[in-house]
């Protein structure tokens, strides 16, 4: 007899107008759908993500649009990777049903949009406190996509914990039918956090920009045992040590509300979180801390 194996095919859509249609006749059959939005130039770290919507949903779409309004700094946006054909061949592969890849008149049709959100602390710290409007410009994006797509599920890298934080709080403000997904960081072999900037490295600073995870690593041998400020003034010298590297800041902070913890029992759950200028390229990473 013959054995007829299934081949998916994956469809790339460029109208807001058509995903709408085709996400609204996958909710009439009760087909579940799982979303990830990305930027592109898909890596592991993307496709971790892809791999657990194909796992938990029925249908799975992956979004792809470099949004202009939540980076705060044009040589960012102007030098942000772009290699479509290959990113389509990684999904495909990973079985996905939909891509979504709209330009910026389809997602801001009327032009740069102005809403602001209200976030409280969350957006204020960190990455917020030295990328002003990059959170409300995520917001917005994600608000319409979600609106767009309208998932039952919608996965997020704790690589970028502060997005994740301001996702569920957007989600939660505005009690949008959507279930969050965390997923935990995906990292080379040599421990730096995968990242589509990581192309942008010059190979000197490839080769040891490894340096960042090891430093966040050691550092967790340390909670409990010294004090917060020692332990901070541990990771900044440790990689301002090296030529090639300038620390940003680095934080630790309630993983729950991103406030900053004086002393390791102020918090149950503990997050440190860094930014790292190797050279021009701005990298990010976090790591947990446990109260043993
Ligand atoms: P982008 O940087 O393309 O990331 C898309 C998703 O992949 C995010 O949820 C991010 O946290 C996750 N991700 C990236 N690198 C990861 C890694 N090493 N391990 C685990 N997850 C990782 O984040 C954005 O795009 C945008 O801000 C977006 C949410 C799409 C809105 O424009």
């Amino acid at each position: 007899m013959l054995l007829l194996q299934k081949i998916k095919s994956m469809e790339i859509i460029r109208s807001t107008e058509e995903i709408k249609r085709i996400s609204q006749s996958l909710q009439r059959q009760n087909k579940s759908i799982g979303f990830v939005p990305t930027m592109g130039a898909l890596h592991e770290g993307h496709l971790t993500l892809v791999r657990r919507s194909v796992k938990e949903n029925t249908v799975t779409i992956v979004s792809i649009f470099v949004n202009p309004i939540q980076f705060n700094n044009p040589e960012d946006l102007e030098k942000y990777p772009q290699q479509q054909e290959q990113d389509f061949a990684l999904l495909k592969q990973e079985n996905v049903d939909y891509v979504f890849v709209p330009d910026e008149a389809e997602m801001y049709p009327e032009g740069k949009p102005s809403e602001q959100y209200d976030f409280g602390l969350l957006d204020k710290v960190l990455e917020g406190a030295f990328r002003p409007g990059h959170f409300n410009g995520v917001a917005i994006v994600v608000r319409r996509l979600f609106d767009i797509v309208q998932p039952q599920k919608a996965y997020f890298g704790e690589k970028d914990f502060q997005q994740l934080k301001i996702i569920q709080s957007l989600v939660k403000q505005l009690n949008m039918p959507v279930s969050i997904i965390p997923v935990p960081i995906v990292r080379e072999t040599d421990g730096l956090a995968m990242s589509s900037r990581n192309l942008r490295l010059t190979p000197e600073h490839r080769k040891t920009a490894s340096l960042i995870y090891e430093t966040l690593q050691e550092s967790t041998q340390l909670f409990g045992k010294k004090t917060i400020a020692e332990i901070k003034e541990f990771v900044v010298s440790a990689i301002n040590t090296n030529p090639l590297f300038e620390v940003e800041y680095f934080e630790i902070v309630n993983a729950d509300t991103l406030e900053t913890i004086r002393h390791h029992n102020d918090a149950e759950n503990c997050l440190g979180a860094i930014a790292v200028f190797a050279g021009k390229i701005r990298l990010i990473d976090n790591i947990c801390y446990t109260n043993k």
